[in-house]
């Protein structure tokens, strides 16, 4: 299935969750801050891929969970990662001025608001799990907060932003891509499998080796884009990384390295799904279009 192909495929599940995150700012709230709401809305229902649940979605799926019992943890890992981005654009992080072919959200409001707008998009993704029904419900919780947080995510980034300048090997940047975007993928396929209520399985651990072998390709191939990409195809300014000396898998092993590394990693996940058998299909073509994307 070519990308666009598997896109199409997906567009109900896109469209899916993408209800469910605006049938979040339907209610009418305590405090009127349109300000804040527009500024949270401009950052989550404006453009995006959805990868993160897709990836909640497929994997569950995969161990039979219903669409139903999927659409909080795939609505959560969505709010944490627009959070994530709205930060990782501030003057502070990356310093960036488009994002999803929108103004950045500093760039729309204002630094103050995209802060307020980035913690309070944070703290709607544990509300909205928080208040949903499951038996597993700490679980779910503990995996979004773990990956999301100072030993996932955030600790990421602090990683990326020490290493601005300098010259890590390739090991450190395994580490510090694995943080800073392959916990919350992990997360993502975690949150599906724990959903589902399968106890110990085989199908669990090979989904956890996908999904970590599937979070590194993602960024790589992320890397790759910022040097190969056009601003207008990616909707983010391209060549970004090199601006701010940042260190990257096309910096480190050039260009078509980085590119053997993102196959690697490709096949790695792919030969981890096949405990899953057919099950396993959609999650395969998922990792294909993780290197294949445009943007
Ligand atoms: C961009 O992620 C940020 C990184 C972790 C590299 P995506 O490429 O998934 O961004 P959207 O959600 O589609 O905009
Ligand atoms: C972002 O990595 C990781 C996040 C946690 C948001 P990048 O800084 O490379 O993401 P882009 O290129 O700005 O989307
Ligand atoms: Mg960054
Ligand atoms: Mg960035
Ligand atoms: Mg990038």
């Amino acid at each position: 299935m070519t990308s666009q192909a598997l896109l199409t495929h997906l567009a109900a599940d896109r469209a899916r969750v993408d209800a469910y995150l605006a049938r979040l700012f339907e209610s009418r709230r305590q405090v009127p801050a349109p300000r804040l709401d527009a500024a949270m809305r401009h950052a989550l229902l404006v453009g995006g891929k959805r990868l993160r649940p897709l990836l909640v979605y497929l994997a569950g799926r995969a161990l039979g969970a219903s669409d139903e019992a999927l659409d909080p943890s795939a609505a959560a890992v969505e709010l944490i990662h627009a959070y994530s981005l709205v930060h990782d654009d501030l003057p502070a992080m990356d310093n960036d001025d488009l994002r999803r072919g929108q103004p950045t959200v500093h760039r729309a409001f204002d630094e103050a608001m995209a802060i307020l707008a980035g913690d309070a998009l944070q703290t709607l993704a544990f509300e909205v799990l928080a208040t949903s029904e499951h038996p597993r419900l700490p679980t779910l919780i503990q995996t979004l907060a773990t990956a999301a947080g100072r030993d996932g995510m955030v600790g990421g980034q602090a990683l990326d932003l020490d290493a601005v300048g300098g010259h890590p090997d390739v090991d450190a940047l395994a580490i510090m891509h694995a943080h800073k975007t392959g916990a919350l993928m992990r997360a993502a396929v975690r949150l599906g499998a724990v959903t589902a209520v399968v106890a110990e399985d085989p199908r669990v651990t090979a989904l956890d080796r996908y999904a970590e072998a599937l979070g590194l390709a993602f960024q790589v191939h992320d890397d790759i884009l910022d040097v190969t990409g056009d601003t207008q195809t990616l909707g983010k300014a391209s060549g970004a990384d090199a601006a701010r000396e940042k260190p990257t898998y096309p910096a480190l092993l050039g260009l078509e390295g980085a590119r053997r590394k993102a196959t690697e990693l490709v096949d790695e996940a792919l030969s981890a799904l096949a405990p899953l058998g057919e099950a396993g299909t959609s999650l395969a073509e998922l990792a294909r279009y993780m290197i294949e994307r445009d943007h």
